[in-house]
């Protein structure tokens, strides 16, 4: 097997998480505050294949893509398929593990193809069960059924369990709790909750009520303690050392909760990740305040061998952990919506 890609603090880099556009259907009052600020940028599919090939060269083992609404991307079914031909390229010790995060609005009719292309996993971003509730947070009204006929079309289409998530906001949606554990086991998927953590678009509106502030977060035991009102659940095992969720499953068996607590239990020490943007920027840390500019080098000439050195020097300088909520905080120069989530 490969050398995986290390970073200074002897953390292995694994888990590449590729943005193949920032563009959105969706309007999520916590992620786009204004209008505004949409400046769209997409690279060929051929760059982003070629930075893929990269990274597994490097030891990459699980690519995971993202937006912005990864299926408003023309052609993500064909470089998925690309990608997932790597599979065979390499040692069959190895694993190529495809995964996908989506709004679902647009998966049922691409989820046959998408399982096709060779994608393993998907995760649906739900931010509430109720459809009103539904449609006032995304601003978009016929929403929840399209999504929930998406999530049924994956599970047709022979995809692994399928993740929900769905981050909790206080005063916002902390009501769907309760429906969501439900959700979970009636449409026998995995429902992850996720503490809202500072990522929003810069806001002209200084009133706006979906900023951050630590009493917005709803923290993990919260969470849990709410369920466990309703459910006798039982911690599980993390399947991995880097995972993100805390992981629960119901005591009669019937499906899993997760709990995904990046402020109240951060999870930097074991972190696995690195992102690429849409615009082919390496990003070494969700809250980094640099973006390396790959593709700019990879255009200009560069050629794979002083890239994959080029490479190391940066992941080597991965930072340690984020430092929300401490002060002297500043959130990155970019909003989740363009660093992919
Ligand atoms: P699995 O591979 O299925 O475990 O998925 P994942 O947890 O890697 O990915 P997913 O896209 O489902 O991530 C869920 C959420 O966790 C994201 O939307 C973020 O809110 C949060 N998250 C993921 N990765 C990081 C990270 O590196 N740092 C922080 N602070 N939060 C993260
Ligand atoms: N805090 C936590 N998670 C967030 N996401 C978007 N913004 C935030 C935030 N501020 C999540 C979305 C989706 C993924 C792409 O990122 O809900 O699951
Ligand atoms: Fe990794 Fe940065 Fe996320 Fe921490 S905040 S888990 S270091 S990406």
């Amino acid at each position: 097997p490969l050398t995986p890609l290390r970073d200074g603090l002897g953390r292995a880099i694994t888990d590449l998480r590729l943005s193949v556009t920032d563009r959105c259907n969706y309007r999520c009052v916590y992620c786009r505050t204004g209008e505004s600020g949409a400046l769209y940028s997409e690279l060929s599919m051929e760059l982003y294949l070629r930075m893929v090939r990269l990274f597994v060269s490097m030891g990459v083992e699980k690519i995971r893509f993202t937006g912005g609404e990864p299926l408003m991307r023309r052609g993500l079914t064909d470089l998925i398929a690309e990608v997932s031909k790597l599979r065979m390229a390499r040692d069959p010790e190895e694993r190529l593990d495809l995964a996908l995060t989506t709004n679902g609005h647009m998966l049922a009719p691409m989820a046959k193809d998408l399982r096709a292309a060779g994608l393993n996993r998907l995760t649906v971003s739900m931010d509430a069960v109720e459809p009103d509730v539904f449609a006032r947070i995304t601003r978009v009204q016929d929403g929840f059924q399209k999504v929930r006929d998406g999530i049924r079309a994956a599970q047709d289409a022979g995809f692994e369990r399928i993740k929900v998530n769905c981050v909790l906001m206080r005063g916002f949606n902390d009501d769907q709790i309760e429906g969501f554990a439900e959700f979970a086991r009636t449409e026998d998927v995995i429902v992850r909750f996720i503490e809202f953590m500072p990522l929003e678009e810069a806001d002209d509106n200084p009133e706006s009520s979906r900023k951050w502030s630590p009493d917005t977060v709803v923290t993990h035991d919260e969470i849990l303690a709410r369920l466990e009102k309703l459910y006798s659940v039982q911690p599980l095992a993390p399947n991995h050392l880097s995972e993100t969720a805390r992981r629960y499953i119901f005591a009669d068996n019937r499906s899993e909760i997760g709990i995904i607590a990046p402020v109240s239990r951060p999870f930097c020490g074991h972190c696995s990740r690195i992102r690429l943007t849409s615009d082919g920027k390496l990003r070494t840390c969700l809250f980094s305040q640099i973006d390396h500019d790959l593709a700019g080098k990879l255009m200009r000439g560069m050629e794979d061998e002083a890239a994959r050195v080029w490479i190391r020097e940066v992941v080597e300088k991965k930072e340690a952990r984020h430092h929300i909520g401490e002060a002297g905080f500043l959130k990155p120069g970019r909003a989740m919506v363009h660093i992919g989530g």
